[in-house]
């Protein structure tokens, strides 16, 4: 026990330690002998490169078998859902409703817009996405040939959204009872919308509720359509510049000025029946001018 034995002077214990690091008497070096400690060496540097060499193995196979631009699992939806800027949610539902007369108010709707639409920004898509792309074709790319071992995306700028662009009209029609809504479908990654190339997807609304209080819909681009020019999409590493078509639709509220809308895109491949996912598809939403 310790108490009972002699107290030992700092001295000496130091003195003791120092005769384990290295001891004379027997040439040993903290209790082994340096040629042992050679063979202790050598032991763990065997095996620490063993598994270094083994893990880097396995991540080796491991990114080997994985395509660097696009996931291996995919557990989004083969369909594509819908979605409605601007927007706006009520109670759960999205609820587009503003008042003409407000500034403020319209000026919400507008603001939305003008910030969604800023990376379609004419001269930045003529600048980032250069490639002239010919319409009403998939643009199907089996190499890397943009730059930077990319592939080339179409551009979309917002003059092609004529009258709901916010160029012409900067308050995209919510100053009056003609608002613009932008439908823009969500990408999936080598998807076909359609096997018959004579038909884009295209956007289709109708009216749910409040038939009497729309009086004319228009489609921007023309008849609302997704040219196939945009399908299909690689993936953001093979895409970087990839933008999403868009479609404006204008919608002329009259009388009492208001009507639940749903927006459909339709293409064969496009399924918009999914019990489970309102928006797969397709997008409903309430539209209320105030005065
Ligand atoms: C719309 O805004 C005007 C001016 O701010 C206001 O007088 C009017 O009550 C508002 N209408 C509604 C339905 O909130
Ligand atoms: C687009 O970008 C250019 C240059 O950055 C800018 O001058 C122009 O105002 C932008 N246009 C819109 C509509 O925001
Ligand atoms: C793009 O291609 C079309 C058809 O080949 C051609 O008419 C047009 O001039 C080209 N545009 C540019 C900017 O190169
Ligand atoms: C709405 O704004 C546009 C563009 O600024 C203007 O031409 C139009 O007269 C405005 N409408 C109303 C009702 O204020
Ligand atoms: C398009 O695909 C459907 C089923 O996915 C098939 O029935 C149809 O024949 C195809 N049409 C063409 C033109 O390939
Ligand atoms: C749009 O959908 C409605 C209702 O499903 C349908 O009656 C109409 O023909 C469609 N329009 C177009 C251009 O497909």
């Amino acid at each position: 026990m310790a108490t009972l034995k002699e107290k030992r002077t700092c001295g000496q214990r130091c003195e003791d330690f120092g005769r384990f690091i290295w001891n004379s008497d027997n040439g040993t070096l903290m209790g082994r002998t340096p040629e042992k400690w050679v063979y202790i060496s050598l032991y763990y540097v065997a095996f620490y490169v063993v598994m270094t060499s083994l893990f880097s193995l396995a991540i080796y196979v491991l990114m080997y078998t994985l395509c660097p631009y696009a996931p291996d699992y995919q557990d989004r939806l083969k369909s594509p859902g819908v979605m409605v800027w601007p927007d706006t949610y009520g109670e759960e539902v999205i609820d587009i409703s503003y008042n003409t007369s407000d500034k403020k108010s319209w000026m919400k709707m507008s603001n939305i817009l003008h910030d969604f639409l800023k990376p379609y920004n004419d001269t930045k898509q003529l600048e980032c996405n250069t490639h002239n792309c010919t319409k009403g074709k998939y643009f199907i790319q089996k190499t890397f040939s943009a730059p930077d071992h990319t592939k080339w995306a179409c551009p979309f700028t917002q003059s092609m959204l004529g009258a709901c662009s916010g160029l012409e009209d900067p308050t995209f029609g919510y100053n009056c009872s003609m608002p613009c809504v932008i439908i823009k479908m969500n990408r999936v990654i080598d998807f076909f919308p359609t096997n018959q190339t004579d038909l884009p997807p295209y956007v289709n609304c109708t009216i749910l509720e409040g038939h009497n209080n729309v009086a004319k819909i228009d489609y921007f681009p023309e008849r609302g359509i997704m040219d196939l020019s945009y399908f299909p999409y690689y993936g953001n590493l093979a895409q970087p510049t990839y933008v999403n078509p868009l479609v404006g639709v204008r919608f002329s509220l009259v009388g009492e000025k208001h009507a639940k809308i749903q927006c459909r895109v339709v293409a064969d491949k496009i399924s918009y029946e999914n019990y489970y996912d309102p928006y797969e598809g397709k997008v409903t939403f309430y539209l209320k001018a105030m005065k």
